[in-house]
């Protein structure tokens, strides 16, 4: 059931459930996330029962701060403390140690653990509540099914999931793409997400270059190939190769849809071709991305023709996730 998350009533009754053991769905800027609380392995293991999540994928615990948040690690290190002090609350996750006696199911098992505070204001008035009734932390992948598209509006979420789970109603994710993960059990940041954030912002947050490695041995969901597909058939190519298709095949192509930004949309067929234009700035993008593949999903295409995102690192989270659903 979806519920008006700016309600002071609700978001109680929603720190009631969290605190039973429930699993709560809750907006964040980033993308909705599927919510338990994190010090209880029994009430995690419901998310990945919901989600059909392989229990060896770790989930990113979310927090009021980061003084919560270091009570989950075992090392909160000197570039944690600076990378969530310059850019929580907001779109970044961290790794680093984790405790050994909190988390080990949000975790996966391993010996690390994702923190992230999240700032839009359904989400920290969640949290805040939930900490208010002994709730450390809430465990929270993005509520989806596993494997498919993240959620950016509430509907996504009632979409996926059996109509008896809460569901707080925040509007449409500002973001509208997953949070940049980094990596900071050590000196340097790794990149292991990309988002929202630029390289630049988070090398200046951190004082420090992005470490080359991305090989941390630590196992990321979002890096599976097959993450965050459509059902429909998504191909990504350059604008000459999309030109091209679109004059051999397109018009006669029955179930084909075109995301593309600088190809001028051509005369609708009586065929049906669907044409969704992509925003010209990164952050548009990411904000509608999500949707706009739900969207040709629901339009029954079997086709999605995607013209490769502009260069520069501001399009990194687009053209991360473009990828990842265009992998077969
Ligand atoms: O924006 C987001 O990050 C959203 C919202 C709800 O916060 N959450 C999200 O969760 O995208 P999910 O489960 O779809 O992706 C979480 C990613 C996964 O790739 C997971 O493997 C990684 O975070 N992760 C979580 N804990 C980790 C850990 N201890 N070590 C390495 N990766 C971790
Ligand atoms: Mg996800």
């Amino acid at each position: 059931m979806v519920l008006n998350g700016s309600e002071a009533a609700v978001i109680e009754r929603a720190a009631l459930e969290l605190a039973a053991g429930r699993l709560v769905a809750f907006p964040t800027e980033t993308v909705y996330g599927l919510g338990a609380r994190a010090d209880s392995d029994a009430a995690v293991a419901r998310i990945f029962e919901a989600k059909g999540r392989p229990a060896d994928h770790p989930v990113i615990v979310h927090v009021t701060d980061a003084a919560a948040a270091a009570a989950y690690a075992a090392n909160w290190t000197p570039l944690a403390e600076r990378l969530t002090a310059r850019l929580w609350p907001g779109p970044l996750t961290v790794i680093v140690e984790r405790k050994p006696d909190i988390g080990a199911a949000a975790a996966a098992g391993q010996d690390s653990v994702g923190l992230r505070c999240p700032a839009h204001p359904v989400a920290q008035a969640l949290l805040r509540a939930a900490a208010a009734k002994g709730v450390s932390g809430v465990a929270a992948p993005s509520a989806n099914l596993f494997g498919r598209i993240s959620p950016t509006t509430a509907a996504h979420v009632a979409a996926d999931f059996p109509a008896d789970l809460l569901v707080l109603d925040g509007g449409a994710c500002e973001v509208g793409i997953e949070s940049t993960i980094v990596d900071c059990r050590g000196a340097a940041p790794v990149l292991l997400r990309p988002g929202i954030l630029s390289n630049e912002l988070i090398e200046a947050a951190a004082d420090q270059a992005f470490a080359a490695s991305a090989d941390a041995g630590l196992r990321v969901s979002g890096q599976l190939e097959s993450h965050y597909a459509p059902r429909a058939t998504l191909r990504l190519m350059d604008s000459a190769k999309l030109q091209a298709a679109l004059r051999v095949l397109g018009p006669a192509f029955p179930g084909l849809a075109v995301y593309s930004h600088s190809i001028s949309r051509v005369r609708q067929q009586p065929g049906g071709l669907l044409w969704r234009t992509m925003p010209a700035r990164a952050r548009a993008a990411a904000y509608e991305l999500f949707s706009v593949l739900r969207e040709l999903d629901a339009a029954g295409v079997q086709l999605i023709w995607v013209e490769q995102p502009p260069p520069g690192s501001e399009w990194d989270g687009v053209r991360d996730r473009l990828q990842r659903a265009a992998s077969p």
